[in-house]
């Protein structure tokens, strides 16, 4: 029996959509690609040898006045995604966006207004909804009083001077992640904001009308050593703390136990789960010091990890490497290939999507220009929005 398939037109296919989006449409069962658009005829063409679409073009238009294409797939970097948001819902398609949304507070009003004119759904790629250690976090916590205390810490010491990301704001791109996982656990959005440090490097505390706290530290900083991101919640005798999406410890809740969640595409799934987070964080970290061609295109320094002698990993990573020739570097399950999934789901079947909305987007880039106007005048800034308001 033939399944019913969304047919789906990627705009931008460099290198994040190559290695996530395009896999999971052609891997999933309820996807079809039916085109690529990509200025660059280089990337065109590897992408036709892995992908097999229907067809490939320089001019993303045509994608839009494909009758066959159900949902547009929009994967440039960021100067484009409002202004192609609101011609593909113009066009009648459904739209998945990669984030950020948008650039500022006149970008966003512009595609809610392409949103509420038009049929179409829009999703933004704000993955970690999807991440099955948030969810399982966001159910747990429901359980518990507030007011809730967060720290996230979420460094990305790969971007450097060559990268198109540095001397950005860092809050706006990869920030913007975390402002929506705090608007979106926290079901409700801050009140008072405050940040600092530089456009780079950011402390930032996000106060809620409740009493609770959102502290996020992020940028550049860091070792690629170590692992990139870190939750820690707590609550009156209530405390969980999540390290990469793959470590979850859970305190305060009884008969509930700690947990492990396998990588992105459960690779080295059974290992990991046998072993735990510490055979996930040196095998992650040794395959990216193994890994030159990885170092060399990040330009990163990176080092072995060492363990103490009294505490020696739970395998031989040598012999393990002569096993398993195949492994490459590998990342925690951030919900991507389930959101998108969600997605096309949502089209085929008619049902509202739970993915991040038009308006999740604009709030969380009105949140990210507050921020910098709190870094600019040095000072904590109330925040109301103009685009939703406090949920109850
Ligand atoms: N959700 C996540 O975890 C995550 C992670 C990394 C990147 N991203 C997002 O993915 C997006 C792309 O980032 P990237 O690093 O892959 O960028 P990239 O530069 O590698 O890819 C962008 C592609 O868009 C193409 N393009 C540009 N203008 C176009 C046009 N007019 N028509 C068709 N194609 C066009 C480029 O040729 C390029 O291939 C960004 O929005 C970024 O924020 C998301």
């Amino acid at each position: 029996m033939n399944m019913k398939q969304a047919k789906v037109g990627f705009i931008g296919a460099g290198s994040f959509v190559s290695g996530y989006h395009l896999l999971t449409a052609r891997d999933s069962r309820n996807m079809h690609i039916q085109a690529i658009a990509d200025i660059n005829e280089e990337t065109l063409r590897v992408q036709t040898a892995k992908f097999h679409p229907t067809y490939v073009t320089t001019d993303y238009q045509r994608l839009l006045k494909d009758p066959d294409i159900d949902l547009i797939i929009i994967g440039t970097k960021h100067d484009l995604h409002a202004k192609l948001i609101i011609e593909a819902l113009d066009a009648g398609k459904w739209v998945f966006c990669e984030k950020p949304m948008a650039q500022d507070d006149a970008e966003a009003r512009a595609v809610l207004e392409a949103c509420r004119r038009n049929r179409g759904r829009l999703a933004i790629g704000f993955n970690r909804r999807f991440s099955p250690a948030y969810r399982e976090l966001k159910r747990l916590i429901q359980s518990t009083p507030k007011p809730w205390f967060f720290y996230y810490r979420q460094m990305c010491p790969y971007i450097n001077k060559a990268d198109f990301y540095y001397n950005q704001a860092h809050i706006l791109y990869e920030g913007s992640h975390i402002l929506d996982l705090a608007h979106w656990l926290m079901d409700a959005l801050p009140v008072r904001l405050n940040m600092t440090g530089s456009l780079e490097n950011n402390c930032v505390q996000m106060e809620f009308e409740d009493g609770s706290q959102f502290m996020l530290l992020c940028g550049t900083l860091g070792s690629y050593s170590y692992w990139k991101e870190q939750l820690e919640f707590c609550a009156e005798n209530h405390a969980i703390n999540i390290a990469d999406m793959v470590d979850m410890r859970v305190r305060g809740w009884p008969g509930e136990f700690d947990r492990l969640f396998p990588p992105y595409l459960n690779e080295k799934k059974e290992e990991v789960l046998k072993y735990g987070f510490d055979f996930y964080d040196c095998l992650r970290s040794e395959l990216v010091y193994r890994n030159k061609e990885f170092i060399q295109k990040w330009n990163i320094p990176m080092e072995h990890v060492r363990r103490p002698a009294t505490l020696p990993p739970p395998y031989d990573i040598d012999e393990y490497r002569k096993e398993n020739p195949e492994l490459q570097i590998f990342f925690p399950d951030k919900g991507w290939r389930q959101s998108l999934i969600h997605f096309a789901d949502c089209l085929l079947n008619g049902s509202e999507p739970e993915n991040a909305s038009g308006v999740d987007g604009a709030v969380s880039t009105e949140i990210a220009m507050a921020l910098l106007d709190s870094l600019q005048k040095r000072q904590r800034v109330i925040f109301h929005s103009q685009f939703l308001t406090i949920a109850p």
